[in-house]
């Protein structure tokens, strides 16, 4: 069964309770849990995880890379600072989806920068949990004729 690997970056262990206003009130096992319901319905496995520390990102990316596996990737503010991170997508040559929760566009100037969206195939943003479910649509492989 092909893999597919949700990466998820600092203070997104919070979610639930951080900021409902912006994030909702859904928790990361929330967001989880129904990521692996569409993934089991696409015949994928789903590798899910979170670290509020740069470096684990960044060995689960160049993992990744390797393996020719592809990545859903909310780095939260990582996206915003982390060079290394960048180089991490493009050094490993992982195929990458960035995703956010909130509409980072209608937020603080501060984070309309993404370090990420240059190395990344593609984008979704602002749509809460279901980000990460139509980046799960992107990435997944065309049914078998
Ligand atoms: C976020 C947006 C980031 O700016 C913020 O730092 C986060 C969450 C989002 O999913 O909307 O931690 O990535």
């Amino acid at each position: 069964m092909p893999s597919i690997h949700v990466l998820n970056g600092p203070n997104l262990n919070l979610l639930g309770t951080r900021e409902p206003g912006i994030y909702g009130t859904l928790t990361l096992a929330d967001i989880e849990a129904r990521l692996r319901k569409g993934a089991k319905t696409l015949g994928l496995e789903v590798i899910f995880r979170q670290s509020n520390h740069e470096g684990d990102l960044i060995g689960w990316i160049q993992a990744a890379g390797a393996a020719g596996e592809p990545v859903i990737l909310n780095a939260g503010a990582y996206t915003h600072t982390s060079i290394a991170i960048a180089d991490a997508i493009k050094g490993s040559g992982a195929r990458v989806v960035e995703v956010h929760l909130s509409n980072v566009h209608a937020r603080e100037a501060f984070r309309h920068q993404s370090h990420i969206s240059a190395v990344a195939q593609g984008v979704i943003l602002g749509f809460g949990a279901a980000s990460y479910d139509l980046a799960l649509q992107a990435l997944a492989p065309p049914p078998a004729i």
